[in-house]
């Protein structure tokens, strides 16, 4: 049952999709989004090949943290596919934010395993706010990030109106989406935007260390801290009483015993992630 069950979940990253790449190492997750000739605007294609990797990436032990990318040199994501929305209705179009929240952007900021964005270039629209819902960025020198949505007539409706003024504050978010502006890495860092900036060679290694750093801790323990800190944002939930709930869970799981036993042991703890 073991390795049968072991091999299904190998072929499950082995999947081919169209417009995503997916590479594991040492239990990270590189999940790279591949339609560089649209700059990986986020079609309806890839939206849900998204969905299905994280869903796929969940499951699968052998996944412990992941980065999500953009390949190419010029972007990360320049947005949401604009020829895919330009005739839509107002039904069409709520449509079209409520599945895109609940199938990545809501998907991905509640998912229990920790997930970077490595910005390598343009985060547009879509872009900057699939990096938004990530639980934290990095981005290269070269990037540029910004909600040009109000240039073409419509507002941010991948969370970009909530997630950016929770990381950069009300009034930067008002003018970033007021001038759908475009911010450099190091205004980016500056605004809290992101944690970190590289040169462009060294953004995915420095994504795998921080990766990998993460991966040497308990993922049951972290899966816990994702929920309680993103309590603090969720409508009539109290973080604090989350936080109590979360932290109790802590003490039942064969994580916790390791890592005191470890600690009171003066060793290295190795989690077994249950
Ligand atoms: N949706 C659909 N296609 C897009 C796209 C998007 N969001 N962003 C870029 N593309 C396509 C372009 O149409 C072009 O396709 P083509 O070669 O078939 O004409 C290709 O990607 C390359 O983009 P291009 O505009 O030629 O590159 P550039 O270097 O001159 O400009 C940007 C780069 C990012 C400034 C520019 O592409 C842009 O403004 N994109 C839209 C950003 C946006 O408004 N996003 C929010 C959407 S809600």
């Amino acid at each position: 049952m073991g390795s049968t069950w072991g091999s299904l979940r190998y072929k499950i990253i082995a999947m081919d999709f169209e417009n995503i790449l997916e590479d594991i190492q040492n239990g990270i997750l590189t999940i790279t989004i591949n339609r560089p000739a649209k700059l990986n605007a986020l079609n309806k294609i890839t939206i849900q090949e998204l969905h299905s990797a994280f869903s796929e990436a969940e499951l699968n032990d052998r996944v412990k943290v992941i980065i999500l990318t953009g390949s190419g040199e010029k972007a990360f994501v320049a947005g949401a596919d604009i020829s895919e929305f330009s005739d839509f209705s107002a039904e069409e179009g709520k449509q079209l934010a409520a599945v895109g929240q609940e199938k990545l952007f809501d998907f991905v900021a509640n998912f229990p395993k920790p997930v970077i964005a490595a910005i390598n270039g343009f985060a547009l629209g879509g872009g900057l706010e699939l990096a938004l819902a990530a639980h934290f960025r990095i981005a290269s020198e070269n990037a540029r990030m910004g909600l040009p949505e109000v240039s073409l007539g419509v507002i941010p409706g991948y969370g970009g109106t909530q997630r950016l003024p929770q990381l950069v504050g009300k009034g930067r978010a008002m003018e970033m989406i007021m001038t759908a502006g475009m911010i450099d890495s190091n205004q980016a860092l500056q605004y809290n935007l992101v944690n970190h900036v590289t040169s462009r060679e060294e953004l995915l290694d420095f994504a795998v260390e921080m990766a990998t750093k993460i991966a040497g801790n308990s993922l049951v323990a972290i899966s816990s801290a994702i929920k309680a800190i993103n309590a603090n944002y969720g409508d009539g939930v109290n973080g604090f009483e989350i936080e109590i709930e979360e932290f109790g869970n802590c003490f039942a799981t064969a994580d916790f015993k390791e890592g005191t036993t470890a600690f009171l042991n003066k060793r290295k703890a190795n989690f077994p992630g249950k």
